[in-house]
């Protein structure tokens, strides 16, 4: 058994293959006791503070009913509640050092990666990065839990993670995590992107580093089909650097001119259609962490098919959450 009290989860790298394989078990374990109608209040009497700088349909709505199923309970502090936001009448570390008297743990999707860096720093209590332009550690949680449910072990497959276009500018977050968590768990990653799109350099390289312990394969191809040859799972996402990212918010995730521009001439290449996925093995499943631009990063007829996982896959944001939140914030845990 392992001990996660108290931890943060900002990055993958912050969890040892143990550990992450340890949160992953969890949120299965958690999953059949749902499905059984049974409830684990393990949280009974503890608060999650949701700190959500940008919209979120999957990871807000799953973390709430997830800290409510575990008993416990969330504030949904926006920026009218908070004197840091709008009216930025308070140094953002006091209100952190003040959430943390009061609450169990704090969610955060930051539109910047110094301010996460400093809410896991100044907070005595658990911060869960619920998405950051650098990394987004749930749903590469989520992705591997569904992976593992679908092949039962992961040591031989292959994962093509690829590029998709949409006008919208999406951060790199779970492409950093996903190159992370491949490294840590030892499987075979493709990334599939054009030139200007890689993930983050020291990231790729400390993976690099890890992937000679762990026996995993990971590389930066510019086709889909180098990347979907002999894939087991087509995971397709948009992304864009973090300083892109923060110029689309600037413009209401219009983004730069200039490079809409350039993006768009992208447009007819990097789709993912039924063509793409008749590459990969027969039995490939295809995979998107939402939500899709459809018709632009992947098709109707690829995300109706039956090859599609990724409702399963939303799901398990809600089950490898409440593992993530039981382990770092309950008194005592039973796993
Ligand atoms: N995948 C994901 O993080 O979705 P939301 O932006 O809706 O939370």
């Amino acid at each position: 058994m392992l001990n996660l009290k108290g931890r943060d989860c900002i990055s993958i790298d912050d969890f040892s293959k143990e550990e992450i394989e340890f949160i992953i078990d969890v949120g299965r374990q958690l999953k059949r006791e749902l499905k059984m109608g049974r409830y684990t209040p393990l949280l009974l009497g503890k608060s999650l503070a949701a700190i959500f700088e940008t919209p979120s349909t999957r990871t807000s709505i799953s973390f709430e009913t997830g800290v409510q199923q575990l008993g416990g309970h969330m504030l949904w502090l926006d920026s009218h509640r908070l004197w840091v936001g709008e009216a930025q009448e308070e140094d953002w570390h006091d209100t952190i050092k003040v959430i943390s008297r009061y609450c169990d743990g704090i969610a955060y999707r930051s539109i910047g990666q110094a301010r996460q860096l400093s809410a896991a720093e100044y907070a005595d209590i658990p911060v869960i990065n619920a998405s950051s332009p650098v990394e987004h550690p749930c749903q590469a949680f989520a992705d591997a839990m569904t992976m593992l449910e679908k092949k039962g072990d992961l040591k031989n497959i292959k994962v093509a993670f690829v590029w998709g276009y949409r006008t919208a500018n999406p951060p790199a977050g779970l492409t950093n995590s996903t190159v992370l968590m491949a490294a840590k768990l030892g499987f075979e990653l493709a990334v599939a992107c054009p030139e200007g799109f890689d993930p983050d350099m020291e990231i790729f390289q400390k993976a690099r580093e890890y992937a000679d312990l762990s026996g995993a394969k990971i590389s930066i191809v510019r086709s889909y089909e180098e990347a979907v040859t002999g894939a087991d799972f087509i995971n397709v996402y948009s992304w864009v650097s973090p300083e892109m990212f923060a110029k689309g918010l600037e413009t209401h995730f219009q983004g730069d001119a200039e490079f809409q521009k350039k993006k768009e001439a992208l447009k007819d290449t990097w789709c993912v259609t039924k063509k793409v996925v008749d590459m990969a093995k027969k039995d490939a499943m295809v995979m998107h962490c939402m939500p899709i631009s459809r018709n632009t990063e992947v098709t109707d007829e690829v995300l109706n098919s039956p090859k599609s996982i990724i409702f399963d896959q939303a799901e398990n944001r809600l089950h490898v959450q409440k593992a993530i939140m039981a382990l770092t914030m309950a008194t005592t845990v039973p796993f």
